[in-house]
């Protein structure tokens, strides 16, 4: 194990002079699937941002250490599906090959396959409104693993679904992540979803946000549903929500 990504002393603070995140160090392993909890405009946005390098820090450095040779080793998914309306499935998750300037006949059998992966292969020519909440969510995550990511980094996809729909994609996530071997950070306001995906969930202070705390999820993987029922899973979720109320979030 090396550590992909490494924060060190990072804080960052907007032009407005909203300071959006308070000084943070945060080490994340090739593999993992870390998952950052906290409350609403404590900075994990923020923070996805600065470790997507769309934004750089105010103060502090990061190192990235992103092993594949892919041309687009670091992968977003938002909160809201932000799919092409006008276009085909297929189309929109072709998007980050063809900005890449790959030939479209490479990249649709590529878009093809993403989309099987998250099992709406049947969907390629349909419009993006023609699709449920659920499965525009899978067209995003299909989007991000178009260009095969070392870095998958999620903030909030699944808050929009309904409780059902969110375990499935819970699970699924899960299956895309171990086939591709990611490394993953996920923002969640579930302290459920975090137990049940994560190898760690960072807990953060409000804004700006801080690492308050950390929990170490043993539990191995695969994880299915009998981890969600087991009393270990409803033990982990009480230490979360005790840390959430002792960092002042809860
Ligand atoms: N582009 C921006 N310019 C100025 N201030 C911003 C910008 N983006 C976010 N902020 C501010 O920075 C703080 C942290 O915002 P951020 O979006 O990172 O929070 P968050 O933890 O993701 O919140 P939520 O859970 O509601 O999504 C907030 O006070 C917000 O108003
Ligand atoms: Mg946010």
């Amino acid at each position: 194990m090396h550590a992909m990504l490494r924060m060190h002393g990072v804080a960052h603070t907007y032009p407005s002079g909203t300071v959006a995140l308070g000084t943070v160090d945060i080490d994340i392993e090739a593999g993992e699937f870390v998952s950052i909890i906290g409350p609403s405009g404590c900075g994990k946005s923020t923070l996805l941002r600065l470790i997507a390098g769309l934004e750089a820090p105010t103060s502090g450095t990061i190192s990235r250490d992103l092993t594949r040779p892919s041309k687009s080793p670091i992968a977003f998914v938002f909160q809201q599906p932000t799919l092409m309306p006008w276009t085909s499935v297929l189309a929109n998750v072709r998007l980050p090959l063809d900005l890449e300037g790959v030939a479209t006949r490479t990249a649709e059998p590529l878009a093809r396959r993403a989309l099987a992966r998250v099992g709406i292969e049947d969907f390629a020519q349909a419009l993006p409104r023609e699709l449920s909440g659920g499965m525009q969510m899978r067209a995003s995550i299909a989007r991000a693993l178009v260009t095969e990511p070392s870095l998958l980094l999620m903030d909030e996809p699944f808050g929009a679904l309904d409780e059902i729909t969110r375990g499935r994609l819970d699970r699924e996530l899960l299956t895309v992540w171990a086939e591709q071997r990611l490394t993953a950070v996920f923002v969640t306001h579930s302290l459920h979803e975090a137990v049940f995906l994560s190898n760690r969930v960072l807990v953060m202070t409000p804004r700006p946000g801080q690492i308050a705390g950390v929990l170490t999820v043993n539990e191995p993987h695969p994880r299915d549903e009998s981890f969600r029922l087991s009393t270990r899973f409803a033990d982990l979720c009480a230490r979360l929500s005790h840390m959430l109320v002792a960092a002042g979030s809860a």
